[in-house]
């Protein structure tokens, strides 16, 4: 195992943001960079041998700070959606930046994103990014102090673990942004994917992508993922969730409640022969399948198109603070926000 460090730029006032690549004794790796927390990278190798990179992302600095629809990047204090751009906590109103529409708050508004994080090597198989988010950034409440480490095994699973505190009550939902294809970023659509999520139910949202409240169950739907199957399969299916938000992006519900890392899908290429399982600690996943890709280049400056890339965020359920039937991710000053998730990587056999 190896934990080597590269420059991969500056930010405009002059910061240097470094790539940190951990590689295994396989030759997998998985590239990390200081701008976002960011899994620029991960190299793996398909059923011929042969590396693939099987992440979207971008070449340079200018390119995620201008083009990037959070591209494998650390999302927070609050990923995903909350309505109204506004949360209230002990009787106080705090006012977010309504980023999405003029009207909702998506993604903190990219404030962990596209910040320069500190970057620690702690074992040769690891590295941990950290940053403080000021009191009042974005809105938010309290001064949060985050840690996210990324891990490799020597059987390809990345971990990514996070730790995060608060010095006053606020809500905390971190996530990886992670667009994955598992014949690599410049292979095209990933509608031929197989795709298995271990979920009864999904939460159903408006038409600015907001739950509406509850959770809708997957039987006989399209949502359906409980055997694998494509997700190309029925993602064009008269169904009014899918017609919303053109195409799967929406947060599937996993348990109560945060509890032990547990096995929650899988994802599968035929061509590559590249399959992913993905564990969590966390209740909710939010399944988005690149439906507002398009327009932009990405690496080597190849189009980033529609859907040719799949997002499995793992996470608490979106708007959170206005829905008190989702399980809670208040945390009191002091209290401690944990969680893990974990890809894994291995190669199909072919043997049936
Ligand atoms: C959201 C999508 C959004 C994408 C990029 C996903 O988490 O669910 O609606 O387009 O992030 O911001």
């Amino acid at each position: 195992m190896s934990v080597t460090r590269e420059s991969f730029g500056f930010m405009p006032d002059g910061t240097e943001i470094y790539k940190y690549i951990i590689e295994n004794d396989c030759g997998t790796q998985a590239h990390v960079l200081t701008l976002g927390a960011t899994l620029q990278s991960f190299i793996f190798a398909d059923k011929n041998g042969e590396a693939r990179d099987l992440l979207l992302g971008f070449d340079t600095v200018e390119d995620y700070l201008t083009k990037s629809n959070y591209q494998g990047a650390t999302v927070g204090p609050y990923c995903n959606r909350i309505g109204g751009a506004a949360i209230d906590i002990n009787g106080k109103h705090y006012e977010l930046v309504a980023n999405e529409k003029g009207v909702n708050n998506l993604h903190s508004n990219g404030e962990f994103s596209y910040r320069p994080w500190k970057a620690l090597v702690p074992d040769a198989d690891c590295v941990e990014m950290s940053y403080v988010s000021p009191d009042g950034e974005g809105g938010f409440p309290g001064e949060t102090k985050v840690q996210v480490v990324f891990k490799l095994s020597q059987d390809n699973k990345l971990s990514i673990r996070y730790h995060g505190v608060s010095d006053r009550d606020t809500y905390l939902n971190f996530t990886n942004h992670a667009y994955f294809n598992l014949n690599g970023y410049d292979s095209g659509e990933i509608l031929g994917h197989t795709l298995r999520i271990d979920a009864d139910a999904f939460t159903p949202v408006d038409a600015m992508s907001i739950p509406t409240g509850g959770s809708m169950p997957v039987e006989g739907t399209p949502f359906d993922f409980r055997t694998a199957k494509k997700i190309g399969l029925e993602i064009e299916a008269d169904h009014e969730q899918l017609k919303m938000t053109g195409g799967y992006d929406h947060n599937y519900c996993l348990c109560d409640g945060p509890r032990d890392l547990c096995e929650i899908g899988e994802a599968m290429a035929e061509e590559s022969g590249i399959k992913m399982n993905i564990y969590t600690t966390l209740p909710g996943v939010q399944f988005y399948a690149g439906n507002f890709l398009a327009g932009k280049t990405g690496k080597k400056g190849l189009p980033m198109n529609k859907r040719t890339g799949f997002c499995l965020e793992t996470q608490y359920y979106p708007d959170t603070p206005h829905r008190p039937e989702f399980p809670t991710c208040l945390f009191k000053a002091g209290e401690a926000y944990e969680s893990e998730t974990v890809y894994g990587f291995s190669i199909v056999s072919n043997e049936k």
